[in-house]
């Protein structure tokens, strides 16, 4: 019988056995499992077969308390198609019900038909599409752009300018390491806790807005951005900062997350090479 119930520190056997065959054997998870299960605001359920977990997912309230992002839906290769991911996706909602947040939100790769299905069943609907990239051996890029300035800022600079209404190109929410945040006072903060805000300008006004911050992936830490830009020299300029900021802080690789608008930019740069993964991402809402 399937029961669903709250993942424990002693299933981490079967949680990486879950993970072990996850995108190559290159699954995060593992190295955030404990973070989930030591934050309040996440509640990670897994669902038990005979005595043994063959699926999870964490359920992370964001935005002050009025979100629930869903992440790290696994269900192990031997148990698929069984129709366990919808079920542990239903608790998910029924919990943020009880929870009681205003929605329910998650990215998954444009690519990914499960979770697309997943989306669909359950009524999320589409807000919007980023495409994103991932670059490695950074040592040996000789690629550089500066056309623009771009400055750190803190995150109450951010705040100021949301006041100002200079980030009209921005969307509603900011998206960093697949992740999204409401544009407002309070996840500007949060999220300037774990990443640093980048801004560029010309003359009086902003041309783009540049979050940077530390990605754990499953076998190192890679630097993690995303560029908001209102021009292609903009666009190239928090790039390529980004590209040097890496290298200097000796990641030996990026995962970059850029408005679609620029996918042609990126894959027409002289590094952009066929190796190079590149897909677009796709934020799923739904108003509770
Ligand atoms: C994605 C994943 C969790 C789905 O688990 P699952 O238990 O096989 O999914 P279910 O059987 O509950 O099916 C969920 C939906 O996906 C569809 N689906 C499942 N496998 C599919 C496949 N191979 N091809 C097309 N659709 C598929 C199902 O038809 C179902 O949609 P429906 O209700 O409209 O029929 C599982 O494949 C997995 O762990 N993948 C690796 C990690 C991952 O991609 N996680 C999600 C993004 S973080």
């Amino acid at each position: 019988m399937a029961v669903i119930r709250d993942i424990r520190k002693d299933d981490m056997p079967d949680i990486l056995e879950i993970s072990k065959n996850v995108w190559g054997g290159h699954d995060y998870l593992p190295r955030h499992i404990n973070d989930w299960l030591k934050d309040p605001d996440c509640h990670t359920f897994g669902t038990e077969v005979d005595g043994k977990l063959i699926a999870i997912a964490n359920l992370r309230v964001i935005d002050g308390g009025n979100t629930a992002w869903f992440e790290g839906l696994r269900v192990h290769p031997n148990h698929r198609e069984q129709g366990y991911a919808n079920r542990l996706t239903d608790h998910l909602v029924e919990v943020s019900h009880d929870i009681g947040v205003e929605r329910v939100r998650y990215t998954t790769a444009k690519d990914n038909v499960e979770s697309l299905a997943l989306a669909k069943r359950i009524g999320l609907e589409k807000i919007l599409e980023m495409y994103v990239f991932w670059k490695g051996d950074l040592l040996e890029l000789d690629w550089s752009y500066s056309e623009r300035e771009v400055l750190q800022v803190s995150p109450r600079d951010v705040q100021e300018l949301l006041e100002e209404n200079v980030f009209e190109f921005l969307h509603p929410v900011i998206i960093h390491d697949w992740k999204a945040w409401e544009f407002t006072d309070q996840s500007l903060q949060d999220l300037g806790q774990k990443c640093c805000y980048y801004l560029s300008r010309e003359k009086d006004a902003v041309t783009g807005l540049s979050v940077g911050g530390i990605r754990k992936e499953a076998d190192s830490d890679q630097w993690s951005f995303t560029v908001y830009a209102t021009n292609e020299e903009a666009f190239l300029s928090h790039l390529s900062f980004h590209l040097d900021l890496a290298c200097d802080q000796q990641f030996d690789a990026v995962m970059c997350i850029a408005e679609s608008a620029f996918e042609s930019t990126i894959e027409s740069l002289p590094w952009f090479t066929d190796d190079i993964h590149g897909t677009r991402i796709i934020l799923f809402n739904k108003e509770l």
